[in-house]
């Protein structure tokens, strides 16, 4: 799986809000800046407007009547006005009166001249000068705390976006590890903390899907192994049959033969006695024979579909162990069945599922210990309340401590290649599972022991 790829969501919301910021306060400057400038202009308009009409009106009369103490009395008023810093009356072209104040002189001034007319007649002029530096000290007041609260409010959203950039990031990261988590192989993994949020609804949507990927998959591995299974089942099956037909005729042939060489034996033969026992040994060998392919006959049928029957535990443990006492004799291993139950228990079962069980459980024995000096197995079975304890221990030394949770799993062995599919043990728990039963490794036992645990009514 790609590695997904951390961070970039808060970082994006992190530079989209920046930008959204930046353009957002680049048009409230622009904005602002052409509003005040406008605002100021008209102001200024109004006021250079207010001034010529009150000086027009003051000075016609004294122009027409030529009142030259009345027109200095108008400069003199005129140079007190605030930012006005000169004034002059032009009589025709003639400069009558020129008044300066003695106030600072402006760094920006605006000279306005206003024509002085009656009737159409043009009496003079009014020529006077204005400081714009009170209007440019307002302009920059303006503009240096509109700048102020931009840079307040860039940095309040900048920190803003950054927060929320961090919190979106911590719940994705959450999320994104939890699913690497899953991906590179914890299966088990779940979300613990759930919000109330999309991230919240992610996280739980995961852990629904990821408990229903989980049994299905457990599922899949059941079907896969009971697959293996009923097909190693079906082989030995087949295999067991044919043998079976096979070893039958030459079965009947023996006995029939064994009987009629009795009969036919003369009597005042010397060694008749002799001669009897050994065909009544030819004779059981060849019905042990028979007896045993029958077992695994049985032993060998796919039993999934099988109902349950009340059969005795006793007779399955003696089937199965015909099957392999043989093998256990021939390899001096001390095969032990001992019974502590008062009478013979019913178990609702199917006895070829368990018999396949406790041949698996007899078969792992015989492989761990099948190159020991005095080797025994013993299965011992007895009955706690309303169940049925089935311990096999053979005397290997245990199973290590740090392969005890994984003999169960499937395909877990430690045999080598072609000798173990490591399907026994976990077939055998799915079967005692499906009996309502226990099945589990005894770590108390010094010996190593499986215990088979069956309800018993
Ligand atoms: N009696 C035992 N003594 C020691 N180890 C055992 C015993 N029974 C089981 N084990 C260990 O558990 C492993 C798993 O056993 P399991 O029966 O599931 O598979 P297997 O015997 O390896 O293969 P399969 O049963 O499919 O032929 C074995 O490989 C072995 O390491
Ligand atoms: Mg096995």
């Amino acid at each position: 799986m790609n590695t997904l790829s951390k961070n970039t969501l808060g970082k994006k919301i992190i530079i989209i809000l920046s930008i959204c910021q930046i353009i957002f306060l680049a048009s409230i400057v622009t904005v602002g800046f052409y509003f005040f400038n406008y605002t100021l202009q008209d102001q200024l308009d109004k006021r250079v407007a207010a001034f010529s009409s009150q000086f027009e009106s003051s000075i016609k009369t004294a122009l027409i009547s030529r009142d030259l103490a009345t027109l200095r009395s108008v400069g003199m008023h005129a140079i007190n006005l605030p930012d006005i810093t000169e004034f002059n009356i032009f009589l025709s072209n003639q400069l009558i009166i020129s008044e300066k104040s003695n106030k600072a002189r402006p760094k920006n001034k605006l000279t306005i001249t206003k024509n002085v007319t009656s009737s159409g007649i043009n009496l003079g002029a009014i020529v006077y000068s204005m400081s714009l530096d009170s209007i440019s000290a307002n302009k920059k007041n303006i503009y240096s705390t509109l700048s102020m609260i931009c840079l307040l409010e860039l940095i309040f959203a900048s920190i803003l976006a950054y927060i929320l950039g961090r919190y979106v990031n911590k719940r994705s990261n959450y999320i994104i590890d939890g699913m690497q988590k899953y991906a590179t192989g914890e299966t088990d993994f779940k979300f613990s903390y759930i919000t109330d949020d999309e991230f919240g609804i992610i996280a739980s949507a995961f852990n629904l899907m990821t408990s229903r990927l989980n049994e299905n998959t457990k599922r899949l591995e059941e079907l896969r192994l009971q697959n293996i299974h009923s097909n190693k089942m079906a082989a030995l099956g087949e295999m067991a049959a044919s043998i079976a037909h096979e070893i039958n005729n030459p079965l009947t042939i023996i006995l029939g033969t064994t009987s009629s060489m009795t009969q036919s034996l003369p009597l005042e033969f010397k060694d008749k006695e002799i001669v009897e026992k050994s065909i009544v040994r030819i004779q059981n060998t060849a019905k042990r024979i028979a007896k045993i392919i029958s077992a695994l006959k049985t032993f060998s049928r796919n039993a999934e579909d099988d109902p349950f029957e009340d059969v005795e535990i006793n007779k399955i443990l003696e089937d199965s162990l015909t099957l392999c006492s043989e093998r256990f004799v021939f390899n001096k291993i001390d095969l032990k069945l001992i019974i502590q139950t008062e009478k013979n228990v019913l178990v609702h079962c199917s006895a070829t599922q368990l018999s396949q069980v406790f041949l698996n459980l007899l078969s792992n024995s015989f492989d761990a210990i099948e190159h020991m000096e005095d080797k025994w197995v013993i299965i011992n079975v007895s009955v706690n309340k309303d169940r049925l304890l089935i311990k096999f221990t053979d005397c290997g030394k245990g199973i290590p401590d740090n392969l005890i949770d994984k003999i169960m799993e499937p395909f877990f062995t430690t045999k080598q290649v072609g000798k173990g599919t490591g399907i026994g043990l976990s077939i055998s728990k799915n079967i005692i599972d499906n009996h309502n039963g226990l099945f589990y490794y005894e770590k108390a036992s010094v010996n190593t022991c499986f215990v088979v645990e069956l309800p018993i009514h």
